[in-house]
């Protein structure tokens, strides 16, 4: 393993690649983004709120010089919408699957499609994504953030929707489970298959916007911010550093597909290392049975639609 040879802070260049960022646009999407362009690459982020990545880009920009940043409007709650993205682009070297949502309230919601919420837009929205963009990733690496809850995630499958069972923290946990198994289960399946594409999984530990550095306009740390935050930066860490394990999973040569990583800390911050791929995220009949239910909800093969 190549830990301590890999630097945060002396990236390998990628002129010439470009790479998409769903949810680029705040939180670690943008650090991802940033750090991408900042190594020369072309990032394209995909972002729901075309002002929201107008003010992520202009930020890009102004730390940056020379950066190539662009938006692609992505809605991962809307499985229709999803259909026509490969049109706006050209070729992928990869696709970080970042944008999350996380609610809180008691009441479960669900996309007009009539899926759970954050099942939806975590899993089926980038099982669907990877699927659609297939022609235009050929080669490339797919590269899913999960979660460090997921580890310990309940999923039923007959239940990935939490129909019957509906907690919001049990339901975010499921659907970055079903994520991460998508992650590993497509390897698999391109492996199989012959292909050269390949999927990556990474998790992000544990970040808080206290502990996150200003972007602003869309991200501004007070002093007071900051000095309340200091004693959760012993465990966490903020969202710039939390962005590493993907940065890595895009651009470090020596990464192969169906591995993970994530934080060397207790897995919530620090430095990004390769973790064992064990325990739940190593159920491969599981993996299987979401995979299955995951195209019946979307209608869409992520393999059918090689080119
Ligand atoms: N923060 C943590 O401690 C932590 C821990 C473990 C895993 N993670 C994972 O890391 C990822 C990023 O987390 P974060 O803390 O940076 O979250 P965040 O600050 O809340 O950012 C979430 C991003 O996802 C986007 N998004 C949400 N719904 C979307 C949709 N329907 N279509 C397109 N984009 C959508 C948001 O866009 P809008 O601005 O338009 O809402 C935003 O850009 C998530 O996958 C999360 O599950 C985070």
């Amino acid at each position: 393993m190549r830990t301590q040879q890999w630097d945060v802070r002396r990236l390998p260049r990628a002129d010439g690649k470009n790479f998409l960022v769903t949810g680029g646009n705040a939180g670690i999407g943008y650090f991802v983004a940033e750090q991408l362009a900042g190594a020369g690459a072309t990032v394209i982020l995909g972002s729901r709120d075309t002002a929201k990545a107008e003010a992520a880009m202009a930020s890009i920009r102004s730390r940056v010089p020379g950066a190539r940043v662009r938006h692609l409007q992505l809605d991962l709650s809307d499985l229709a919408s999803l259909k026509s993205t490969v049109d706006e682009l050209d070729r992928l070297d990869a696709v970080v699957c970042n944008a999350g949502v996380l609610l809180e309230q008691p009441r479960r919601r669900e996309t007009r499609d009539g899926h759970e919420l954050m099942f939806a837009t975590n899993h089926l929205g980038h099982f669907a994504l990877i699927g659609r963009l297939a022609p235009v990733l050929s080669g490339g690496r797919v590269v899913t953030t999960g979660s460090f809850t997921a580890k310990s995630a309940r999923l039923d499958p007959g239940d990935l929707q939490s129909a019957r069972d509906y907690q919001p923290k049990d339901a975010y946990a499921r659907s970055k489970l079903a994520q991460m198994l998508f992650g590993f289960e497509l390897d698999r399946r391109l492996r199989a298959a012959g292909s050269t594409t390949s999927s990556v999984v990474n998790h992000p530990g544990g970040a808080l916007d206290s502990l996150t550095p200003s972007r602003p306009p869309f991200h501004v740390r007070t002093a007071g911010q900051r000095l309340r935050g200091l004693p959760a930066g012993i465990l966490l860490q903020g969202k710039e550093t939390a962005a590493w394990p993907a940065v890595r999973a895009v651009l470090d040569p020596a990464v192969q597909g169906g591995q993970l990583l994530g934080p060397r800390v207790f897995g919530l911050r620090g430095k990004p290392r390769i973790e064992p791929v064990q325990g739940l995220f190593a159920d491969t009949e599981l993996a299987d049975r979401v995979w299955a239910a995951s195209v019946d909800l979307t209608g869409v093969d992520p393999l059918e639609c090689r080119p």
